[in-house]
């Protein structure tokens, strides 16, 4: 494994990125960068928010700045599983049966209300998602590098949707809400003709350029003190009061991830306690259940109390 003391430029492709997406999107900054942090992590986005707050203009707008494909599918209560990805097909012209290929193979797929469509739908999807493959008709068909799936949901809404199973919210590295801009941000809404016209972003980073940052993402230092660290907190929302689940294993892998791909998007090769403490509420927010505590509280609390490690210790 190769280590990374400088990565290369991987704040200036972040800063390319967020400076182009403030032509179409206002606000959501951080967001923004989470999701390009799933995205060199390897993970998969459930993106949350009540309608019209921009989800769909965001992930359109990212998917373009960063030259990848993209594809939505309107998750329905009728939709199947081959709706998503693919099928085999007779082809009158040819006398011969073909596999048509769903709108799954995309680099970046928003599956919108993914909460309205079937469970069986829904595992379809997962299963790619997991895979990084579907079979069809028998035939194994990779999915792009890279590839990612942003799912949205409105979480209020209860009525005729199918809820994620906790087991299936599990594999999504990070849960992003989003919530209503600020007064002045509303103000520019209203003002800048431009925002919302995705047609206008540019394609200012290569797929070539994420791909390599993608393959630094694994070389970007994570010592024991830090890993000890990751570890207290994502036990610590075990053992919190009132608290029926708690973050998994998978949790920690994820965590651990994530970090190391924004410490490299915040140009340093090694993660810090800090970063550590600014991902996790997008990765551990999902993952606790608990009646009598909300999981912004639990996560908030378990921050708290948890010692972080020194900071001479964390570059070694
Ligand atoms: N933060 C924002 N920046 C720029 N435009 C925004 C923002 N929020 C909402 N809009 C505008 O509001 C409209 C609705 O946005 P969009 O379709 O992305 O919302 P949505 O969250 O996907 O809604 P829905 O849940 O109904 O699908 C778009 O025309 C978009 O330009
Ligand atoms: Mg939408």
């Amino acid at each position: 494994m190769f280590t990374v003391s400088n990565p290369t430029g991987a704040d200036t492709v972040l800063s390319r990125m967020l400076t182009e997406l403030s032509k179409v999107v206002i606000g959501y900054e951080e967001e923004a960068t989470v999701m390009f942090a799933t995205l060199l992590a390897g993970g998969h986005v459930l993106l949350e928010g009540v309608p019209g707050v921009g989800k769909t203009t965001l992930a359109k707008a990212f998917a373009r700045t960063l030259s990848l494909s993209f594809s939505r599918i309107q998750f329905t209560p009728d939709l199947l599983p081959s709706d998503v990805v693919g099928t085999v097909v007779y082809n009158p012209k040819v006398s011969d049966f073909e596999v048509k290929l769903g709108p799954i193979f995309a680099n970046i797929v928003l599956a919108d209300e993914i909460n309205r469509a079937p469970p069986k739908t829904q595992a379809g999807l997962l299963e790619a998602m997991q895979e990084g493959q579907v079979t069809i008709g028998g035939k194994s068909f990779k999915l792009p590098r890279p590839f990612m799936v942003i799912a949205t949901q409105d979480p209020r809404e209860l009525s005729g949707t199918y809820p994620l199973p906790e087991a299936q919210l599990d594999r999504f590295m990070t849960r992003i809400y989003l919530t209503y801009p600020s007064f002045d941000e509303e103000v520019q809404v209203s003002m800048n003709t431009n925002l919302g016209r995705v047609e206008l972003v540019r394609q200012v980073v290569s797929v070539e350029e994420v791909v390599k940052l993608i393959d630094q993402v694994d070389g970007v230092k994570l010592t024991r003190p830090v890993a000890n660290y990751i570890v207290n907190v994502v036990r610590a929302t075990r053992e919190y009061k009132g608290v029926r689940l708690g973050a998994s294993t998978r949790a920690i892998q994820m965590l651990s991830r994530l970090a190391r791909a924004w410490a490299m998007l915040h140009g340093r090769g090694y993660v810090t306690p800090e970063d550590v403490i600014k991902v996790a509420p997008y990765v551990l927010a999902h993952r606790v259940f608990s009646t009598s505590v909300s999981p912004e509280k639990v996560i908030e609390d378990v921050i708290k109390g948890v010692e972080t490690p020194e900071a001479s210790l964390i570059r070694r």
